[in-house]
């Protein structure tokens, strides 16, 4: 019941450049930008969660989580104020900063960029100006940080359970578990799973 269109990245050239791929079929709109290998399971989907927050600020705003440490190098990291909004409970900041895969040691928090954005189209004037950044790639991490110079961004700690698909562990989990959330499987799997040998 939808039209679908799309545009190829032929080259692994970074998620910034991927974006910037989608310019001309987005235009001059606010657009969301959903990384798939992210699986959020919600009551309210993690978009509409950043959506609320982009119909009041009319800002870009970012889906937040808090990672161990030992995990953070791996993700996009904010430096962040909490902003006063009854409605989310210590959950929304204004971003003050962002950092790329950094080392452990170098985080400015614990709190990662998870692949759900809501991005205003100034977005794709700040990948053309960036240079490569970590892995080499153009990031959209590099390009928000360049947007923060004349724009604010958001973030929001959604509400939701985020399982990481792009890791073969994390997509079998995601599977497993949404499998046994359905209406019409959840019984018979779970009856399956306790039928297997675990030891
Ligand atoms: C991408 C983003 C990163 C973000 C992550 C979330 O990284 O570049 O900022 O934290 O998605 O999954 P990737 O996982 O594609 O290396």
């Amino acid at each position: 019941m939808i039209d679908v269109s799309y545009v190829r990245q032929k080259e692994a050239l970074g998620l910034g450049h991927a974006i910037h791929r989608a310019k001309e079929l987005v235009g001059n709109e606010p657009f969301a930008a959903v990384l798939s290998d992210d699986v959020i399971a919600s009551e309210t989907p993690c978009i509409r969660q950043l959506l609320d927050v982009y119909e009041y600020y009319g800002a870009s705003v970012l889906a937040l989580m808090e990672v161990p440490k030992d995990q953070i190098s791996a993700y996009g990291v904010v430096d962040a104020e909490p902003v006063a909004d009854n409605g989310r409970q210590g959950r929304l900041f204004r971003i003050r900063n962002m950092v790329e895969k950094p080392k452990a040691a170098d985080a400015p928090s614990n709190l990662a960029i998870i692949g759900r954005y809501i991005l205003t189209p100034e977005i794709f004037q700040c990948v053309e100006t960036i240079e490569p950044g970590s892995g080499g790639e153009i990031q959209l991490t590099d390009a928000l940080k360049f947007m923060l110079r004349n724009r604010p961004i958001y973030g929001l700690k959604f509400e939701g359970k985020r399982y990481d698909a792009g890791d073969k562990l994390g997509f079998l989990k995601a599977t497993v578990e949404f499998a046994l959330s359905r209406h019409d499987l959840g019984d018979p799997f779970r009856e399956y799973l306790k039928s297997l040998c675990l030891t």
